[in-house]
């Protein structure tokens, strides 16, 4: 696990790299592909999502948010809630966010790379080998830590610690930050992949409300979507990278 993209071990050798922005691009691009869309697109900087979008034949939707707001001539911000079928079912989506597609790019180098969010969280524990080498990689909040991105970190990796115990497989080996988000996980939510209720999500609203990027996202009259960014367990499908182009990392 790294903290921050900037910190990520990565290289050629790493298998797996699940990118981790719960609040709210990670979360946003597993709802868009739950829903039928075709590819994502993701790019860090606006002017270059801009120019791909023009290139593209049919014009995919411009999709992302600067300071949690949408990007003014883009068709959609940065809202699970806008990324209904209707809307995304079929179309090519273009994304630049402020954090995930950041720490997208930085996890270019693994072999794999996956998007996580509390709503896939059972299908991505599901989709980890567990001999190969996983990076979990937290996008945080503006070059900071971040509360929500470390809790899921700390989900996934709980669940391994249990499995192997389980069946008694040789030591699992984990870096500092992922026994830290292990054991925030386990404190906070008891059981590595317990179910998860009402209750749960309800609780775990109120916990991402407390973060940086909750708190950012509450005073931009964003909060209904932190109760569907904790909607855990609710998606099964595990946007995976199905190609790089241009220097841009496409999901399917
Ligand atoms: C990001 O990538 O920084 C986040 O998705 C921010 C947001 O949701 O507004």
């Amino acid at each position: 696990t790294s903290f921050l993209p900037s910190t990520n071990p990565i290289d050629e050798t790493t298998d797996i790299a699940v990118v981790i922005d719960i609040l709210r691009a990670t979360t946003v691009m597993t709802v868009a592909i739950a829903n039928g869309a075709k590819e994502i697109t993701t790019t860090c900087d606006v002017q270059t999502a801009r120019e791909m979008a023009d290139a593209i034949t049919p014009r995919p939707l411009l999709c992302g948010e600067r300071s949690c707001v949408p990007i003014e001539g883009f068709d959609c911000g940065n809202s699970p809630a806008e990324y209904s079928p209707p809307r995304v079912a079929g179309r090519h989506l273009v994304v630049t966010t402020t954090n995930g597609t950041k720490a997208i790019g930085a996890a270019s180098l693994a072999k794999q790379v996956l998007l996580g969010s509390f709503l896939n969280r059972r299908a991505v524990a599901a989709s980890l080998d567990p001999n190969a080498s996983v990076a979990l990689v937290c996008a945080g909040t503006d070059g900071f830590v971040t509360l929500e991105d470390v809790l899921f970190a700390g989900a996934i990796v709980s669940h391994f610690q249990s499995q192997f115990d389980q069946h008694q497989l040789p030591t699992l080996e984990l870096n500092d930050e992922s026994q830290i988000a292990s054991e925030m996980w386990r404190s906070w939510f008891g059981p590595a992949m317990g179910e998860p209720s009402r209750t749960h999500a309800a609780a775990l609203a109120a916990r991402l409300s407390q973060s940086r990027g909750g708190k950012n996202l509450v005073r931009a009259g964003y909060e209904a979507d932190l109760l569907r960014c904790a909607e855990m367990d609710s998606v099964a499908v595990v946007p995976r990278r199905i190609a790089i182009r241009a220097g841009a990392s496409i999901f399917g």
